[in-house]
């Protein structure tokens, strides 16, 4: 038996060498971790259990047979991140380049199986030269047996993708379906095609940074949610992303320790600038309003104009949509139609209450805008809204005009709850703009114009710059001093924590795509 467990360590001993001491050496350094050195940042002490470790592939054509690794490539497993089980699957960039084979997709379905069934979190840190060449089809057919179950797994599951080196060709259609990207600077890229290929059909010279490096991914396209200095910083993120959400969508996420206090928030009632086209930073009212230091920006550095992220109140996840009035006047435009589209159903997926803050001058006008689709864009923000079941609460802080007061989780598509501040303006549009159209013949034909203009448009003010009409028609459900907001909010959210919605039965809707 001595000789036997003597083989087994030997084999163990093996395995966790990935590819060899050689080529775990130059991937630290290209200032990489390992596939099981990320695995052991990531996971609770202790807590990670392999499963798969003797995989190998199955390959015989150029002499493949000959060359074999144990684990192919990727390690397996499941463990627990701060006491919660997940799942891992991180691939080995030393053993082939980390490229997935039949066998190496085998081994991330079998896992995506096991989440499934048992109702966890799954996490894949990426680290492949894609394909396995020698594989060819084979190899494809793995891809898109991981991509079905992605799909199958979404909604069902979290999903989370940290990319922590190449991420290339049909590679990247696996993250893109999961809920959440993460990259590292300097050291990640995904492209559907790399720059040698951009080069011949394009005839653009552009380097993998740039046509897809973390940076760019997380201001351009959008593709990353986070671009993380290095590989720990992107480790600790997927922690404290994970702490918002439930296991799954049948549970609900944890409460944190609360202690309740004060909650009156006297700051705010001097907050808003008197002049209404001042810009704010709408950071300043969610992080005064939501748990101190709870709140995880998302998207930070793509359309801007529009902030989303996890944050708590009261102990509870909640996920925040807010109009960014710091950035192109908050306006919304498709970028951050979709941006804001895509986190409201993930909250919705799981289980996390909707808070909206509101101050939105309307859509972004102009052709680039039109010809990039943002009325289809735009639908999806207001189709996510209205499909939501979430409890879903709206505080219109400033503006709210025209098509972007009906998106923004207004009444009318279902919000359970809406405040205004006093210095709330809901109106079809600004009273300059709306005063030019409505007595257009009376301006133009008076003596003085521009003393005239300034009259009516005072006079559209006077009746639409203010909550109280909507408050009259109870689109508004109260108007509130702002310091009172968070404790309003607190005791809102947990008169809803049972709501309950059925829609009507069908397969799924059809969201604008
Ligand atoms: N299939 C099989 N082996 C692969 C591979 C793949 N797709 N990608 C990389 N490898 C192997 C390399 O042969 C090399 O093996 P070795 O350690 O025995 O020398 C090892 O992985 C490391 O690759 P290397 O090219 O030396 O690393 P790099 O950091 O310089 O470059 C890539 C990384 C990903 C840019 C480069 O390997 C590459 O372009 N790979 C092919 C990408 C591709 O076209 N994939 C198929 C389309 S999805």
């Amino acid at each position: 038996m001595d000789k036997k467990i003597a083989l087994l360590q030997d084999k163990i001993k093996q395995a966790n060498l990935g590819g060899g001491q050689a080529r775990i050496d130059s991937q630290h350094a290209k200032g990489k971790l390992t596939a099981r050195e990320r695995i052991h940042f990531l996971m609770d002490e202790g807590s990670f259990e392999e499963i798969g470790m003797m995989v190998t592939h199955r390959s015989t054509d150029f002499g493949m047979e000959r060359e074999k690794y144990l684990g192919d490539g990727v390690v397996t497993g499941y463990g627990t991140i701060n006491g919660r089980l997940t799942y891992v699957f991180s691939q080995d960039f030393t053993v082939f380049g980390g490229s997935l084979s039949e066998t190496h997709a085998e081994k991330i379905c079998k896992l995506m199986d096991m989440a499934m069934k048992n109702g966890a979190p799954l996490i894949g840190l990426n680290d492949s030269g894609g394909a396995r060449i020698q594989e060819g089809v084979v190899s494809l057919g793995g891809y898109a047996d991981i991509f079905y179950k992605n799909v199958q797994a979404s909604g069902v599951i979290p999903q989370l993708s940290a990319i922590m080196g190449p991420c290339a060709g049909g590679a990247v259609y696996s993250p893109a379906i999961t809920d959440f990207i993460l990259m590292v600077e300097n050291t990640s890229y995904m492209f559907v095609t790399g720059p040698n290929v951009v080069k011949t059909v394009t005839h653009e010279e552009v380097t993998s940074e740039e046509l897809g490096g973390a940076t760019t991914h997380a201001t351009k396209s959008g593709v990353t949610h986070f671009a993380c200095s290095n590989e720990i910083e992107a480790i600790n993120h997927l922690k404290k992303l994970l702490s918002y959400m439930p296991q799954n969508c049948e549970e609900i996420p944890l409460q944190c320790p609360y202690e309740a206090g004060d909650e009156s928030r006297l700051s705010l009632n001097t907050f808003m600038p008197e002049n209404a086209s001042q810009p704010y930073d709408i950071r300043e009212i969610i992080s005064t309003i939501t748990d101190a230091d709870s709140f995880l920006e998302i998207h930070k550095d793509f359309a801007e104009n529009i902030v989303v992220g996890f944050a708590r109140l009261a102990g509870r996840s909640i996920g925040v949509v807010a109009n960014q009035p710091a950035y192109l006047a908050g306006v919304l435009d498709s970028n951050s139609s979709t941006k804001a589209a895509r986190f409201v159903r993930f909250c919705n997926c799981f289980n996390i209450p909707l808070l909206v803050f509101e101050d939105v001058p309307g859509f972004l006008p102009g052709t680039d805008q039109e010809w990039n689709g943002i009325i289809t864009n735009g639908a999806k923000l207001l189709y996510a809204f209205s499909e939501a079941t979430v409890p879903r609460i709206t505080v219109i802080t400033r503006k709210a005009y025209g098509g972007a007061y009906d998106v923004m989780n207004s009444k009318h598509i279902g919000a359970d709850l809406n405040y205004a501040w006093p210095s709330a303006e809901i109106a079809v549009m600004g009273a300059k703009g709306a005063a030019e159209i409505i007595f257009k013949r009376e301006i133009t034909s008076a003596e003085n114009p521009e003393e005239k203009w300034i009259e009516k448009e005072k006079l559209y003010a006077d009746i639409f710059a203010n909550p109280y009409r909507a408050a009259e028609r109870g689109f508004v459900d109260e108007v509130i001093e702002p310091s009172q907001t968070r404790m309003k909010l607190i005791k809102a959210f947990k008169m809803l924590e049972n709501k309950v919605v059925n829609h009507p039965r069908k397969k799924h809707g059809n969201i604008p795509l």
